[in-house]
Order: structure tokens, then C-alpha cells, then sequence
């Protein structure tokens, strides 16, 4: 009976591997390597960065205090009174005369009684046991002997750090601080702050910073946060948006040069995110800009990405008020930009200039590019858009303007802005696609079509959305696969489309309005989603030749769920070819190079695949997906392969 079993089981067994074998698929694929048809643009692969799912404020800007400054519509969001019977020991002063921070606390406190106040920070604050926080504030009139008692408080409200600041007497703001130490790692800590002693102080700028910032920048960013996108070797980051800078209305459109010089003066808005969807209310979400436009671009710097700034071009959100301002009244858009030009590439004898030398910068920022409006559309972005054309490109003809063209890839709307923006010869065009996985699958073929005189194309916001439920869980595989299967379509019209990144960048667990997103992020983890990996993989292997690869003479865009690119690093002297794998079969590929060239070496091979299409990453389980590399010693011009269901795949060979 046990043999009869055992034979069956290898019965099995045989006819299922042999079911496997038959079932594979044999594509032959051209490479021809001594041809490359068109270079790929060093800053092909970016980020896209905007204040939405607390991106910056809550995020990487790594304040751990909310409302720092009472600035909140609400004064008090964020804060709790933790006092006395006393009437009157916290009052909110409204000083007009205080330059974009008109508000400031001021406390009275008599000796009998208790006296504190306890903030909750982002949905929490996450500090690490053993690192330093440094607490400060900007103080003024204080009364001699008053001192600040700074507690740390876990989630359940035991002391994890303590600290002690005697405030000197002075009539002047001036500021103060000190370090508190965790004993505890939580992401849901609390400050709470007493007051000691007898006598009154106005308080402002109260505030948490980790000391461990990226690159120990006091009141800097949160250091994993610009590691993750670091490791992506983003050829250029796009900031600050995305709708922020559009804003709801023009009021509360993204103005930068609100967001440089002191920080106590940069004077906050609500962010737009806030109230926008019914289900996903923000209240307490405002930009506080301490995070600005001089922070940026020290991040581009930081991380070897281009600066791309989007700046708005006179017109507010079109889902929202639909706003524009006056055509007569846009030249306070147009010095907007003339400006920011001054800033960031301007010499220190300049006003703007000085200002970024001032704040720390004495060479310019080499500004290349600049966005003129975020998904506006219509024949009012046309006109405005021409203005800002007319004076950039005679002021300014070495920086490359940015036009979009609208919300959607397709339809009215998008071929009345293409045709236009090409009529005008706009130097690049933002493309957004957010649209399902059927759409990226279709479209790897895109810009196989496109004219190659007109406009280069920026892919300024892709995210394939499934039908998962909103949130974290939704940056599945299945939508990370077809962005990668879509990419090799980027990556083949290298010449054309010479900027991608997905959008939005980050998301934090506990504070979202939007998803998918590239990285999800609470108050003391990141980790990177299946969509990220994808990128990444691109990013980090986009060589410098786009080199063509066919199947029976024709792109690979699909054919039997197969799609593939092919480029040539002249540099590592490397050939890499991406595959994907879109079916539930494993596919075997024979890899023929046409070349004089020999492939001899040790190649490396990168997958990214899982059989569970719904599969995604999360702060608990961060590497579901992530790329398994390996390495073998290879040679020939005929190279076979066999590429797993549901996989992308790197591979690169020497090339002598
Ligand atoms: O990425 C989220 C939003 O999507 C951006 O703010 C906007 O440009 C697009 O509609």
C-alpha cells in the first residue's frame, strides 16, 4: 500500500514537472547592442514630493511638536491646559505687528498652583530609547527663578525623560534650550512642559527636534526618511506638488518666498488636504513651512537630485474654487518666478541671492528647470502660461519651463493642452497618469508613437490604482507589476521621456488622505512599497544607451504578458535588460546579442515577484516584496532564460 502510495506521489510528481516544462512559453528576443537608438537623460528617475498624508509637517520635517506657535485656526489644537484653578494662567495674544507669527502664549503663574501644558505631537511623537531631543522655545519677559519642567511621557502616560530650563529675566524674544534624553522607544510619546515658580513669560516656537537629524542639521529632516529616497539615487525631485500649489483658492496657493528666511516668521496656511476628502478629514494638518523652499533645495542637493520646482501659475485648483488671478495682475505670478531664478542660481549681490547666502548657501543651486502650473487646463492656462513664457524665455532662455497638461492622459481636455503645449514649444510636458493596471499594461507602448521633434516628456505623476481598499494595504504587487511593466515603455523612449516619478511620495499610517503612495512611513518607521522597488530597480540600473530589443521584429510591449526593455551603461560597460513577466506561467526567453561585442563576466540577475498579486509591504511585514540578487559567471551571445509568473527581472551582463 506504501509503495503503491509512493509510486503515485512520483507519477505526480513527473507529470507535474513536465505539465511545467510544456507549459513554458520560448521567446526569442534581438538585443542589438551596437545600436543604440537614443541616450537616457541622467535625471530620468525622481521624486515627486508634496505636503499630502503629513509628507512633510508630521513627516520628514522632523518637528515633533504640533501648532508649535498657536498658528492653528484653533489655537489650542494639539495642546492641552494641564493647570490650576487659577483663571487667567494662559492667555493667546494676538500681536499684529509679529510678521506672519502674530500669535504667542503668555502665561501668569502664581506660586500655589500647578501649572503645565502637554502636547500631542503628529499622532504622537516617535522617539528611540537612548537618543536626545532637543527641546527650545522663544521666550520674553520672563520673571526671574521661572523654570520649565520638560517631561517625556509614553503612550500610557509614565515619564520616559525629563529636563529642567531656568529662564533668565529679559525683555526681548530671545530663544532657549535644552536636551531630554528617552529611556523608552515608542511612536506615540507626549511633551509635557510645567512651569515653576511664580511670575509670567510669553512663550512661542515651542518645539522637538530629534538631534539625530539628516546630515545633524538642528531643526532638521528626519534622517530615514531622506535615506529612503537617497538610496533611490533620484536623478531630480519635483516640489512642493502637486494641488498645494495650486491651493484650494489663490489665498492659499503655495507662495515659496513665505517659506525662506526665519522660520519663527514664515507664516503658515491651512493645508489644502486638510478638508478635501469627506472621509479622510485632516483638521489638524497646516503647512508650517519650516520645511521651505531653501530646505529643498539643500534636499535636492543632499540627495544628487535636480531641483524642480512647480510654481503656480495664477490659477487655483480646478476640482475646488477653479480661482484665476486677473490677466493684468499676473506679473506678481511672473517676479514670483523671476525671483526664485535670483535665489537659487543668483549671485550674493543680489536680493534673492543674498537671501541664500544668508541662510547658508553661497553658491547657487544650478536651477535647470521650472514648473509653471499643476494639472491646470483650459484655454486660461494657456494664457496665463504664455505669459509666464513670454518673459521667462527672454530673461531666463537657459531655464526649461514645465507645462502640464491637465489631470488625465486622454481625452478632451489632455489633446487640447498637448496640441497647444506643442504649438507654443514648450520645452517639457508634465504627463499624469493615475489609472488602473489594465491602463499601464496597455500603454507600455505609449510613447513608441510620439513625435520625437516636439516636447520632452516628463511622466510627472504615475501610480497604478487597483481596486484594493484605500490605505497602506492598497501598494499591491499587482500595481507595482504594471508600473514595471509600463516603465520599460519610459525606459525604451529614454530620448523622449526624460523624467519619471510616481506620485504621491509618502504616506504615514496614522495621517493620509491619499494612496497608493511610494513610501509609507509612521512616527519611527519606513519602508519602501513593492511600487518603490520597482523605481528604485530603474533608478539605480538606468544606464546611459537606450539599446533596442525585439521579439519577431517588434517592441516587447505585451506580447504573451511579456514586456521588455534594454539600456547600455557605457561607463560600467554593462548591458541591462529589464523583463517582466505579467502571467501566471513561468516564460523562458532566449536573449540573442547582435554585437561584436562579447558578453563575458559575471552577471547579476534581480527579482522582484510573488504568485499573490494582492500582496503588499507594510510596517510589520516591510519585505514581502523586495529585490533577491544573485550572481553568476556567464558568456555567449545566446543567453537562455526562464523569468518567473508574476516577476520583474534585471539582468546585467559584462559586456568586453
Ligand atoms: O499626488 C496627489 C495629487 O494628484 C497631486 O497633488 C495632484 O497633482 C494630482 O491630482
Amino acid at each position: 500500500m506504501i509503495i503503491m502510495k509512493k509510486v503515485t506521489l512520483f507519477i505526480l510528481a513527473i507529470a507535474f514537472s513536465m505539465s511545467f516544462l510544456l507549459a513554458q512559453k520560448a521567446i526569442d528576443m534581438e538585443i542589438q547592442l551596437d545600436n543604440p537608438i537614443g541616450k537616457i537623460s541622467p535625471h530620468m528617475w525622481g521624486v515627486f514630493f508634496e505636503d499630502i498624508n503629513l509628507g512633510a509637517d508630521g513627516g520628514i520635517y522632523a518637528e515633533l511638536v504640533k501648532n508649535r506657535s498657536f498658528e492653528f485656526d484653533n489655537p489650542w489644537m494639539g495642546w492641552k491646559k494641564l493647570e490650576g484653578k487659577t483663571e487667567g494662567t494662559f492667555l493667546i495674544v494676538n500681536d499684529a505687528n509679529r510678521r506672519g507669527n502674530s500669535r504667542y502664549l503668555r502665561v501668569n503663574k502664581t506660586e500655589d498652583i500647578q501649572a503645565g501644558l502637554q502636547n500631542e505631537g503628529f499622532r504622537g511623537m516617535g522617539v528611540q530609547s537612548g537618543d536626545a531631543y532637543i527641546f527650545s522655545l522663544l521666550y520674553r519677559g520672563a520673571t526671574e527663578g521661572l523654570k520649565l519642567r520638560l517631561v517625556l511621557l509614553d503612550e500610557n502616560d509614565k515619564a520616559i525623560g525629563e529636563s529642567h530650563l531656568t529662564l533668565a529675566a529679559n525683555k526681548s524674544w530671545e530663544e532657549k534650550s535644552v536636551k531630554l534624553t528617552s529611556s523608552k522607544t515608542t511612536s506615540k510619546a507626549k511633551l509635557a512642559l510645567w512651569i515653576e515658580g511664580e511670575g509670567t513669560v510669553d512663550m512661542d516656537m515651542i518645539s522637538l527636534f530629534p538631534e539625530d537629524t539628516w546630515k545633524g542639521r538642528p531643526k532638521g529632516l528626519r534622517k530615514d526618511m531622506v535615506q529612503i529616497l537617497a538610496d533611490m539615487k533620484p536623478g531630480f525631485i519635483r516640489f512642493p506638488g502637486g494641488c498645494i500649489v495650486e491651493g484650494r483658492d489663490l489665498a492659499n496657493r503655495f507662495q515659496w518666498k513665505k517659506t525662506v528666511g526665519p522660520i519663527e516668521q514664515r507664516e503658515l496656511i491651512i493645508n489644502r488636504w486638510n478638508t478635501e476628502f469627506k472621509h479622510r478629514l485632516t483638521p489638524d494638518y497646516f503647512q508650517t513651512f519650516g520645511l521651505g523652499f531653501y530646505e529643498y533645495f539643500l534636499l535636492a542637493e543632499d540627495i544628487g537630485a535636480e531641483p524642480v520646482p512647480i510654481l503656480n501659475c495664477g490659477m487655483a485648483c480646478q476640482f475646488n474654487t477653479a480661482e484665476v488671478a486677473a490677466l493684468e495682475n499676473l506679473d506678481e505670478y511672473i517676479q514670483d518666478a523671476l525671483d526664485l531664478i535670483e535665489f537659487a542660481n543668483g549671485s550674493i549681490e543680489t536680493t534673492w541671492g543674498k537671501l541664500r547666502a544668508d541662510m547658508g548657501h553661497l553658491e547657487p543651486f544650478n536651477l535647470k528647470m521650472l514648473g509653471v502650473g499643476n494639472e491646470n487646463w483650459g484655454p486660461q492656462y494657456i494664457e496665463r502660461l504664455s505669459l509666464f513664457k513670454k518673459v521667462l524665455n527672454e530673461k531666463h532662455p537657459e531655464i526649461a519651463i514645465i507645462a502640464s497638461s491637465g489631470t488625465d492622459p486622454e481625452g478632451q481636455r489632455f489633446d487640447y493642452l498637448d496640441e497647444r503645449l506643442r504649438e507654443m514649444n514648450i520645452g517639457i510636458i508634465d504627463e499624469h497618469y493615475y489609472r488602473p493596471p489594465s491602463w499601464f499594461l496597455s500603454n507600455a507602448d505609449r510613447y513608441d508613437k510620439y513625435d520625437r521633434n516636439g516636447p520632452k516628456i516628463f511622466a510627472g505623476e504615475y501610480a497604478s490604482h487597483t481596486t484594493r481598499p484605500h490605505g497602506p494595504g492598497r501598494n499591491t504587487w499587482e500595481a507595482a507589476l504594471s508600473e514595471a511593466a509600463f516603465l520599460t515603455g519610459l525606459e525604451r523612449n529614454g530620448d523622449l521621456v526624460t523624467m519619471a516619478s510616481y506620485a504621491p511620495l509618502f504616506g504615514h499610517v496614522d495621517g493620509w488622505q491619499w494612496s497608493p503612495d511610494l513610501i509609507w512611513v509612521d512616527n519611527l518607521n519606513v519602508y519602501g512599497t513593492p511600487s518603490y522597488y520597482v523605481q528604485k530597480l530603474y533608478s539605480l540600473h538606468k544606464g546611459t544607451d537606450i539599446v533596442p530589443i525585439t521579439s519577431n521584429g517588434q517592441h516587447v510591449t505585451g506580447q504573451d504578458s511579456v514586456y521588455a526593455s534594454a539600456v547600455y551603461d557605457e561607463k560600467d560597460k554593462k548591458v541591462i535588460v529589464k523583463l517582466v513577466n505579467y502571467s501566471r506561467e513561468p516564460v523562458s526567453v532566449h536573449l540573442n546579442f547582435n554585437s561584436k561585442k562579447k558578453i563575458q563576466g559575471e552577471a547579476t540577475k534581480i527579482i522582484l515577484t510573488h504568485d499573490n498579486l494582492d500582496i503588499a509591504n507594510s510596517i510589520e511585514e516591510p519585505l514581502n516584496i523586495r529585490p533577491n540578487e544573485s550572481r553568476y559567471p556567464l558568456s555567449g551571445k545566446r543567453i537562455k532564460e526562464t523569468i518567473l509568473p508574476y516577476s520583474f527581472t534585471l539582468i546585467q551582463l559584462p559586456v568586453r
